[in-house]
């Protein structure tokens, strides 16, 4: 298995995707996306990972299976078959199963729209202004059982507007993503991490 094999799982229109692929493409990140899966067929994503020439780009479709497990068994065995040693969830918005988890522990990560572990779930943009917090952002971290609950590798922060709704602040965390996200995962292949506790140690930084 290459070390800088990478496999994105994405579900929506691809912003993330796109900048990761774009940082491979410049040279910036140091990963080999050999993978792109979507569940949903008309993802932009799965546009995206055309564009770019991502070797295997395929949409499994979660009809085809009677449970969440099988769904994602089908996944894992796409990631070993392609060698890939990382999972990048880029708005990737299926919960895996807890076997899955286990199986790819420590090896999965993904970007939530908002400063874990507050507004955790699929509506952080809106939980964060419905509170009425000042800063919001986006954490990249690892993916264990609990949802959005793995150790956080990276975390961008950006102010919140009186005038914000749910578009607006979402845009300006998006700025920050497109950034966070291709940083981070060369930042893995680069320097690498332990995990003291909850904790993400950066080797290069410890
Ligand atoms: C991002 O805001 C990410 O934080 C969340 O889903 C969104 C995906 O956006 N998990 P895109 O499809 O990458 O544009």
């Amino acid at each position: 298995m290459s070390s800088k094999a990478v496999a994105i799982m994405a579900s929506g229109k691809g912003s993330n995707l796109k900048v990761i692929l774009e940082a491979v493409a410049a040279g910036a990140c140091p990963v080999d996306v050999q993978l792109v899966i979507s569940d949903k067929a008309d993802a932009g994503a799965l546009t995206i990972a055309r564009e770019f020439n991502v070797p295997n780009v395929i949409h499994v479709n979660p009809k085809e299976y009677d449970s969440r497990e099988k769904f994602d068994a089908a996944c894992a065995e796409l990631f070993d078959q392609h060698g890939c040693q990382w999972i990048v969830l880029a708005g990737y918005m299926r919960i895996l199963s807890s076997s899955f988890v286990r199986r790819f522990r420590g090896r999965i990560i993904n970007i939530h729209p908002s400063l874990l572990p507050s507004f955790a779930g699929a509506k952080a943009v809106e939980d964060a202004l419905t509170y009425g917090v000042k800063v919001s952002g986006c954490t990249v971290h690892l993916v264990d059982e609990v949802l959005d609950g793995g150790s956080i590798l990276a975390q961008a922060v950006v102010p919140v507007l009186n005038d914000d709704d749910r578009d607006s602040l979402h845009a300006r965390i998006q700025i920050e993503e497109h950034k966070l996200y291709p940083q981070t995962l060369a930042r893995m292949v680069n320097e690498g991490f332990e995990i003291k506790g909850r904790k993400v140690v950066w080797k290069a930084s410890s």
